[in-house]
């Protein structure tokens, strides 16, 4: 990681944290379509409980327990996991929802192959360098087991801001201060490699075009292909 990036991911979760202690539940209470494909396909999978990588104040968190599934959520927004921890208590669902503080930059806290299924909404396209993202991904893959799901939605290139946000260094674009990307295929493609990639959807949430991806942890490592 370079000092700029760390200058940039600093101020990112600065941003984070004041937008979620100004406004409380600030992504509504609704769960993201993600979510409900994600109960689908961890549901058809025999899978009970989930890790959620930036989670916000957990809207998805209190859908998936609601569900039945029981959800570890982290952020990076200390406001934001206080509010999911408030309205977790607040609906009984407080034994299947634990919330902790954790940065996607550092190493997942589980031990390899250990985790059944994580999801990711808005999280992958956040203020990541292309090597954080790798990292990211790469980390995913060693805390699941073989067989394990990882569920992500992101913003894609076909979405009309992606041409009117201020273009940043390594793919990034910036708007009102927050820093994403938009993500083509290819880049979904490229993130799958070491991954069976089941589904990879276009679809549209608000005014918002987007890309929901299902990848599963192969049994066997992938064969690494010949070079031609
Ligand atoms: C667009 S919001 C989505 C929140 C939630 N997934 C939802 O859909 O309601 C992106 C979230 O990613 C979190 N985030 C961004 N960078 C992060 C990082 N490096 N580590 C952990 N969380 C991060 C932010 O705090 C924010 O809650």
């Amino acid at each position: 990681m370079n000092t700029g990036h760390v200058e940039l991911a600093r101020a990112q979760q600065e941003r984070w944290e004041s937008a979620y202690a100004r406004h409380p539940q600030l992504h509504g209470s609704e769960p993201s379509a993600a979510a409900h494909r994600a109960a689908e396909a961890f549901g058809a999978a025999g899978i009970d409980d989930v890790l959620e990588l930036g989670s916000g104040h957990g809207r998805d968190a209190l859908f998936l327990a609601r569900q039945g599934f029981s959800v570890h959520a982290t952020d990076f927004s200390e406001a934001a996991l206080d509010q999911l921890r408030h309205e977790a208590q607040r609906e009984g669902l407080d034994d299947r929802v634990t919330a902790a503080l954790h940065d996607v930059r550092d190493p997942l806290p589980p031990a390899d192959a250990t985790v059944n299924a994580v999801f990711a909404n808005l999280l992958l396209n956040m203020a990541f360098s292309p090597s954080e993202l790798r990292s990211l991904v790469a980390e995913t893959h060693r805390v699941l087991r073989p067989g394990g799901l990882f569920v992500y939605a992101v913003w894609s290139t076909a979405d009309p801001c992606s041409q009117h946000w201020k273009q940043l260094d390594n793919g990034l674009s910036m708007n009102d201060g927050f820093v994403g990307r938009f993500f083509a295929e290819s880049l979904v493609a490229e993130l799958g490699e070491n991954w069976q990639l089941d589904d990879a959807t276009p679809y549209d949430e608000g005014q918002r075009r987007m890309l929901r991806v299902t990848m599963t942890k192969p049994q066997k490592p992938q064969k690494l292909q010949p070079e031609s």
